[in-house]
């Protein structure tokens, strides 16, 4: 481009400069230390109020979604909880939304954004529902839309969920870059951006998360008007963070300070996510431990300087479900539900039916969404392709499986029980993680106060655990 080097090197090198002209975000502005920065100014300076948020959605068929009871499968949880326990389930159908899923909602302010500012088209490196947003927002709003997608092992073969995912950003008209797995996805990314000139339409951006709070807001006023209550619990599929940043954002906005706020991800532990080995081994593509550990620890590793998504800010409790148990729930939620929806939604169903057996019969735990299902998406296409890539596949005690090996399908409701991963254990390697970005010994107030409000904890907390934080730790 204008005889521009576009070596690798190079292009790195440019990395801010790209950043500035493609988002219109100076993150200097806000940056206050190498971990520190000024997250509220920052959400705060999009410009955007939530009345603008849901103004600008209602344009491109986004929001206002229906949040359903599910009388059945609360029935069939009482009838196996404790007398007086097994909480109403109600569910957030965000597959109603343009798209499919929540992630319209993120995309749909990023595409006003580049419209506004006369940007031509938008740009995502993504592999998940968040493709086929900003396809589906950019071909409303008129713009282009490029996708760069990871798609491929290095024997060529795509995960069928993600094959789906890439098959839908076409039928939007976006213009599909597929990958191998690789370290390339972030030059690429640089590179498609500063020679396109298109707005930068990162997940990660405070426009996408912005969007959604406009989730939690109306989980909020739906549950206030119907049950003339505060949701007790709202159950949250965790991946990347910024559908739990936002909901939870969206959920404080309207008072609800009091609503437990609880993270799910399927567990995928012992797998490794930039592993060409592991990549087909798995049947869920988001909303796993993969992506949710490493994001919570470290939110900052991202394709922005800083992310405007930080779950454990927000975070009071996170559930880990098994493959089988997702996939068991799932089958429920058609059968007795007469509800065919997508894996991620159904990963915090199948934690929400742990939590309403816990919690009290006249309370309220809100499952904030659903998304479309078919082709790759169906579990039966992801149940064989785990098959052929030698996987086993049982009925049993979903306790008894093994990531990458065997996925064990529940016989009965019972046996989905997830489980609870140890919050603090996040908050310390997050902790070490910032140590070894800048040393603790060089740690000041604003550090240590930025650091308390991202782990929701106070600043004696963080202060307690400086000496024994490891500044060589992975
Ligand atoms: C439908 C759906 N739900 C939940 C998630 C997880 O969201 P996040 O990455 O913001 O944690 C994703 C992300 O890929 C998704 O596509």
């Amino acid at each position: 481009m204008n005889g521009r080097d576009m070596s690798y090197q190079a292009v790195m090198s440019r990395k801010n400069e790209i950043m500035k002209a493609s988002l219109g975000i100076d993150y200097d502005d806000y940056i206050q230390s190498p971990i520190a920065f000024d997250y509220e100014r920052m959400m705060a300076e999009t410009g955007y109020t939530h009345d603008d948020v849901i103004r600008i959605q209602h344009e491109t068929k986004v929001g206002n979604t229906p949040l359903f009871e599910l009388r059945n499968l609360t029935e069939a949880v009482r009838r196996s909880s404790p007398p007086g326990k097994g909480a109403r389930i109600l569910l957030k159908d965000e597959a109603a939304n343009a798209s499919g899923s929540f992630k319209a909602r993120r995309a749909s302010i990023s595409a006003y954004e580049a419209l506004v500012k006369g940007y031509p088209g938008m740009i995502a490196a993504t592999s998940g529902n968040y493709g086929a947003a900003v396809a589906s927002q950019a071909a409303q709003r008129g713009l282009k839309a490029i996708i760069i997608q990871e798609v491929f092992d290095s024997r060529g073969i795509g995960q069928p969920e993600i094959i789906e995912k890439g098959r839908k950003c076409e039928a939007y008209g976006a213009e599909v870059l597929k990958l191998s797995v690789g370290p390339e996805l972030f030059y690429l990314l640089l590179r498609t951006l500063e020679e396109t000139g298109f707005f930068n339409a990162s997940l990660y951006t405070p426009f996408g998360v912005r969007g959604v709070e406009s989730l939690g807001l109306e989980i909020a006023n739906q549950v206030r008007a119907a049950y003339g209550r505060e949701p007790d619990a709202v159950v949250i599929t965790h991946a990347g963070g910024g559908n739990l940043t936002g909901t939870a954002r969206g959920l404080l906005a309207a008072g609800c300070e009091q609503t437990r706020i609880v993270a799910c991800s399927v567990d995928l532990s012992g797998l490794h996510m930039a592993s060409d080995h592991d990549f087909n081994r798995k049947s869920f593509t988001t909303g796993h431990t993969g992506f949710g550990v490493p994001f919570a620890t470290w939110p900052d590793r991202v394709d922005v300087p800083r992310n405007a998504a930080r779950s454990l800010r927000y975070m009071d409790e996170y559930q880990l479900v098994t493959q089988g148990e997702v996939f068991y729930v799932t089958e429920l939620l058609t059968k007795i539900e007469g509800l065919e929806r997508g894996p991620a939604g159904n990963t915090s169903l199948t934690a929400a039916i742990t939590l309403a057996r816990q919690m009290d019969q006249e309370q309220v735990v809100v499952v904030q969404e659903t998304e479309y299902t078919g082709a790759g998406k169906h579990h039966n296409s992801q149940l064989s392709f785990a098959r052929k890539n030698g996987i086993e596949v049982r009925r049993g005690d979903p306790g008894d499986s093994v990531p990458g090996e065997s996925i064990v399908i529940p016989e009965r409701l019972e046996q989905v029980r997830g489980k609870v991963q140890d919050l603090d254990r996040l908050r310390i390697s997050y902790l070490n993680n910032a140590a070894r970005i800048h040393p603790p010994d060089r740690w000041g107030e604003v550090d240590i106060s930025f650091l308390a409000a991202d782990l929701k904890v106070n600043t004696d907390w963080v202060r307690q655990r400086i000496g024994s934080l490891s500044q060589n730790d992975a």
